[in-house]
């Protein structure tokens, strides 16, 4: 049965479609023949939205600026990729310098041993690291790493199920929504067995004799934003260490949370972590490590030794941009600032919704942020209002702030939040 309030809620999302689609005339234009040649007009899924996106015609700091001549402040932060911002000069200029002397050589060269000491000086868990073209290669390079170090070590082929969340995102290939809900037909056929995230009482199911290795976010990311509690990830560390099963930790979004990553701030260690998105400034990459005794089944000098392959896994502009993101803008006052900052704008969104008494709320930690709602009518209208003032999230309401989002840029979120807030609740009532 329609309800009057749910068609309140359908008038508002048609008529916030509409406003949207007479203010982006020529993102309209490019949509039209993006769908000619792309489906949906679209090659990563997760930047669509309707009625279709604005399409960006260039990007500096926290500003995007899309084909209409909009400018929008950015809180979706390439899904935290962005966190230097955009364009960051630093970065520009290094890979600027490199270019005259090739980037995809064919042959190994100083920058990725560079790179590899700073990642493994920095994350405590990581004696050996390799690198990869993104986050989500590095966690199936990870995931065939310890299922060969486990058979390995145990003598035991049958020991391959890989121990999953709900609402885990691990990329495009290995992710899982609701507990027992409808599998994703893109998944990599690995034996996955899935438990519900956060919940100590339910990893009696998941660590079963064939359990070989346990994939974790120690905050998820994609699936919400929500931090896992300290003793479930310590509960994790016993059992895998009872059971000689691995722990992976998925820190392509989490490492931002402290210098050392997630595992330095929760102070659990996996065996194997893997990282992206962020570290190299913006532009692709990946990396997965952790123990010495178990990346060494790499060493191409040793006999039956494991190969990884990848025509662009040590490209010097990858290399390079990632050496100075460490080096130069990623050190842990910086890392803390952007942390303090999403706490407080988390903290403040929480009030405005609270104060309106309208059903939505936010989750996180630091610079990683989401904002929810049983209505999911609720969300895309917040996110096109926001659009509408110039403030851009994520279509599903997750944010990662970059270090070029101001104390000012989310005063005025929060305030736009606010008077939204208010809005919908007088629609409410
Ligand atoms: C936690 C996590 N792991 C892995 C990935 C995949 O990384 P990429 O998109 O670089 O393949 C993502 C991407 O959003 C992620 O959030």
């Amino acid at each position: 049965m329609t309800t009057g309030l749910d068609q309140t809620l359908n008038r508002l999302v048609a008529e916030a479609h509409a406003a949207y689609r007479s203010a982006n005339p020529v993102s309209a234009r490019w949509h039209a023949d993006a769908c000619r040649v792309l489906p949906g007009g679209n090659t990563r899924s997760v930047l669509h939205f309707d009625p279709f996106p604005f399409r960006v015609a260039s990007a500096h700091d926290q500003v995007l600026i899309d084909v209409d001549g909009h400018h929008h402040t950015d809180f979706c932060g390439n899904y935290t990729a962005a966190l230097l911002g955009h364009s960051p000069a630093t970065i520009q200029a290094a890979v600027a310098e490199v270019l005259n002397e090739g980037w995809a050589l064919g042959a190994t060269h100083p920058r990725e041993v560079e790179l590899a000491q700073l990642i493994c000086e920095r994350f405590p868990s990581i004696d050996q690291v390799r690198f990869t073209n993104s986050g989500t290669e590095a966690n199936l390079m990870a995931i065939g790493t310890a299922l060969h170090h486990v058979a390995a070590a145990g003598a035991d082929q049958e020991r391959r199920a890989i121990g999953v969340f709900d609402h885990a995102y691990h990329g495009g290939v290995l992710s899982f929504g609701p507990h027992g809900g409808p599998h994703n037909p893109m998944n990599v056929p690995h034996r996955f067995r899935v438990a519900h995230f956060d919940d100590i009482a339910g990893l009696d199911e998941l660590f079963q004799p064939d359990l070989a290795c346990v994939l974790v976010e120690p905050v998820q990311g994609s699936g919400g934003c929500k931090p896992a509690t300290v003793g479930f990830l310590q509960e994790l560390r016993r059992r895998c260490d009872d059971t000689g099963t691995l722990l992976i930790f998925d820190e392509v979004m989490t490492s931002r949370l402290a210098f050392g990553g997630a595992q330095q701030r929760f102070d659990v260690m996996p065996d194997l972590t893997t990282l992206g998105k962020y570290l190299a400034g913006g532009m692709t990459f990946g990396a997965f490590g952790g123990r010495r005794d178990i990346m060494a089944a790499f060493d191409p000098s040793a006999e039956g030794s494991l190969t990884q392959a990848g025509t662009f896994n040590n490209n010097i502009v990858s290399m390079t941009a990632a050496i100075t993101a460490l080096r130069h803008e990623l050190d842990a006052d910086t890392l803390g600032e952007v942390n303090a900052r999403g706490d407080r704008l988390r903290a403040d969104l929480q009030s405005a919704f609270t104060e309106a008494g309208i059903g939505a709320w936010v989750t996180g930690l630091g610079s990683m942020l989401c904002v929810h709602s049983d209505d999911d009518r609720l969300v895309e209208l917040y996110f096109h209002a926001m659009l509408a003032e110039g403030l851009y999230l994520a279509r599903r309401g997750f944010m990662a702030l970059s270090k070029a989002v101001t104390d000012d840029d989310c005063r005025r979120l929060v305030d736009a939040t606010a008077e939204w807030a208010a809005e919908i609740s007088g629609n409410e009532r």
